[in-house]
């Protein structure tokens, strides 16, 4: 793995992770495929990285666009997620109030949370969107390994070029706290714009006053923006934006789930959008 030198990183959780992670295992998988080819196909032309993604994060040179983060992230992840991963994930799922028949994954990686959504709700169509080609390889190879009928498309959060009102559930796990304020309530914005009228967001991330009661958390982790996700409230962007019933709960006291719903203005809406997932793709 490409790490930064003298980071906290390197220096406390690299050789804690290099003692509980399969090795052999990650190396199996690096040297199964061919990653560039695979990527490809995801790669979006019109897709710009912005500068704020081009940064380090968790010590990776390059963040997410480094491929070395896609296939070292689910052996890293399954540890820093008390008391479990799965715990932590299926708690978002356990929140979803409605029957969701369209679903959005956003920022979705390698697919770990957008593998429970498809799991819990089979009917639904289910779409993962993120930044990195590394990452969506990983989230195909694992949604096919399960057999799971799920679309990965390359992609901005906040401008993914999908209709208005064309689904009924926004998520989005541990990608708010790596977003710079500004985008964050982009993101948001985006998120009320794809919503129908009564569909709701969803939002795990970290737990934002324990945050930042534990600034030496923050520092650990090489998270270029989790300073200013800490100073702020998720709730009360959220409502700026105008989504109904905002709530946050903290979760294994570390982690916290952010839901919001969109309000049914006037009468019900019958959407009449029925496109493909592909066909959202190409924006
Ligand atoms: C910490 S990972 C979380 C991945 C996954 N949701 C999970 O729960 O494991 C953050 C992900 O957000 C993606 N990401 C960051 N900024 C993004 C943006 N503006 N648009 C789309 N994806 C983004 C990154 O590429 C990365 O895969």
């Amino acid at each position: 793995m490409a790490v930064g030198k003298e980071t906290l990183f390197d220096r406390f959780l690299a050789p804690i992770f290099r003692n509980l992670i399969d090795r052999d295992a990650i190396d199996a998988y690096y040297h199964s495929r061919d990653w560039e080819t695979a990527s490809q196909q995801f790669c979006n032309p019109q897709v710009d990285y912005p500068d704020y993604y081009q940064q380090n994060f968790h010590g990776i040179q390059g963040g997410y666009l480094n491929l070395s983060a896609a296939f070292s992230y689910d052996p890293i992840v399954q540890y820093v997620l008390p008391p479990g991963e799965s715990i932590v994930r299926s708690a978002l799922i356990d929140r979803i109030t409605s029957q969701p028949r369209r679903i959005l994954d956003l920022g979705c990686g390698t697919g770990s949370t957008t593998l429970k959504l498809k799991q819990a709700f089979p009917q639904a169509e289910v779409v993962g969107l993120d930044l990195s080609p590394y990452m969506l390889v990983v989230a195909q190879d694992k949604a096919q390994t399960a057999n799971l009928d799920i679309s990965f498309c390359h992609g901005l959060a906040e401008a993914t070029g999908f209709p208005a009102h064309s689904f009924d559930l926004v998520t989005a796990s541990l990608l708010f706290h790596e977003l710079p304020p500004a985008i964050a309530r982009d993101v948001l914005r985006e998120s009320f714009r794809l919503l129908r009228s009564g569909g709701e967001v969803l939002i795990l991330d970290g737990n934002q006053p324990i945050l930042r009661s534990t600034p030496w958390l923050m520092e650990v982790f090489e998270e270029p923006h989790i300073k200013a996700f800490a100073q702020n409230s998720l709730d009360a962007d959220l409502s700026a934006i105008g989504f109904d019933n905002v709530e946050t709960e903290a979760i294994w006291l570390v982690h916290q789930i952010t839901r919001g719903v969109k309000p049914i203005v006037g009468r019900v809406q019958f959407e009449a959008i029925e496109p493909t997932a592909e066909a959202w793709a190409m924006g």
